[in-house]
C-alpha cells in the first residue's frame, strides 16, 4: 500500500548506509542526509583513513563511521554485524564505490592496452561488491516498511547507449554491475517486496575520479559534488515501486540497459 507512495515522502526516522563515503559522491551523500530531518542515523564505510579525512572530520551525533573495504566480503559482513545491534532495519543502503584511474592504471583506449589483470581489477571494485552488499544488506532492508537499495553506476555501462568505444573495463565492469542490480531486483521483489532496487547515474561530477577527464565537458555539464547529490536525492525520494529494477539517470529519465 505504501509503495504507491513516493520513498521520501514514506521517509522517516530513516537509517541509512552510505558505502564508499570517503570522498566525492559517497561523502556528499553524508552530509546532503545529515541535512534531513527525515534521517535519524546514517552508517558511513570507508576503507582507509588516509583519503576519509573529511568524513571522519564531520561532527554530528547521527554518524557512525565504519571501516569496511567493500571488495572484501569478511569486512562487509563484520560492518553489517555492527550495524545490526544498532537498527534492525536499514530504509536505503547506497554504494558509491567505484575506480576508474589510478597511477598505475588507465582506462583502455584500445585492445591493445587490454590487460587480464587490470580488467580483474575493474571487476573487482565496481562489480562485485554491489552484489556481496545485496547478500549481506538483505536481512536489513527486509526489516523495513520501505527501503532502498541502489549503486552509482555510470551511463557508459550502457551497452545500448555505447556510441564511442574505449575504457573496456571500466565499460564493461559496470554493465556487470548493472546486470546484478537487476538480478537483485527480482530476487528481492519475491524476499523483500518493499525494496526498491535501481541503478543510478550520477552525470560527470567534479571529482578524484573524473579529474583528469574534465577537459572536454563543458562547464554546464561538470557537477559539484552538492549539485549531483541534490539531484540523484531528487530522483531517489521520488522513486515507487514500479521503478524496482529501474537504471536511472541524474534528471530521473531512464537509461537503456
Ligand atoms: N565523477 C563522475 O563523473 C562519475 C560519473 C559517472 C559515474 N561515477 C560513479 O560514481 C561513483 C562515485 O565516484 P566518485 O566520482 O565519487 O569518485 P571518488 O571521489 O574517486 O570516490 C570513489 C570511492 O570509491 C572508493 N574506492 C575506490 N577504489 C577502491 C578500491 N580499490 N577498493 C575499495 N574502495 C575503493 C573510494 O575510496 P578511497 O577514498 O579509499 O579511495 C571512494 O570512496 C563511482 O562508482 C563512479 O564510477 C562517477
Amino acid at each position: 500500500m505504501g509503495m504507491a507512495i513516493p520513498f521520501g515522502e514514506q521517509l522517516r526516522d530513516a537509517h541509512i548506509l552510505v558505502v564508499g563515503a570517503s570522498q566525492g559522491i559517497g561523502l556528499g551523500f553524508v552530509t546532503h542526509l545529515l541535512q534531513s530531518d527525515r534521517v535519524a542515523q546514517v552508517y558511513a564505510t570507508y576503507r582507509q583513513p588516509e583519503t576519509a579525512t573529511r568524513l571522519l572530520a564531520l561532527t554530528d551525533s547521527r554518524l557512525v563511521t565504519l571501516p569496511m573495504d567493500a571488495t572484501d566480503e569478511g569486512q562487509i559482513a563484520a560492518a553489517m554485524a555492527a550495524i545490526g545491534a544498532v537498527t534492525q532495519r536499514l530504509e536505503g543502503v547506497i554504494n558509491c564505490v567505484g575506480f576508474l584511474h589510478s597511477e598505475a592504471q588507465q582506462p583502455e583506449k584500445s585492445v591493445r592496452q587490454i590487460d587480464a589483470e587490470q580488467l580483474l581489477e575493474y571487476f573487482r571494485v565496481n562489480s562485485i561488491p554491489t552484489a556481496l552488499l545485496a547478500k549481506h544488506a538483505l536481512p536489513l532492508l527486509k526489516g523495513s516498511d520501505r527501503s532502498l537499495f541502489t549503486t552509482i553506476s555510470a551511463k557508459i555501462g550502457s551497452i545500448g547507449d555505447n556510441r564511442l568505444g574505449g575504457w573496456y573495463g571500466y565499460r564493461a565492469s559496470k554493465a556487470a554491475l548493472n546486470m546484478f542490480l537487476k538480478t537483485i531486483a527480482i530476487e528481492y521483489s519475491r524476499k523483500s517486496p518493499n525494496t526498491t532496487v535501481v541503478a543510478l547515474h550520477p552525470g560527470t561530477t567534479d571529482t578524484r575520479l573524473s579529474q583528469p577527464f574534465q577537459r572536454n565537458v563543458p562547464a554546464h555539464k561538470l557537477f559539484t559534488v552538492e549539485r549531483t547529490v541534490t539531484q540523484l536525492w531528487q530522483v531517489i525520494s521520488g522513486l515507487q515501486a514500479e521503478d524496482n529494477g529501474g537504471f536511472f539517470s541524474w534528471d530521473g529519465t531512464p537509461l537503456p540497459w
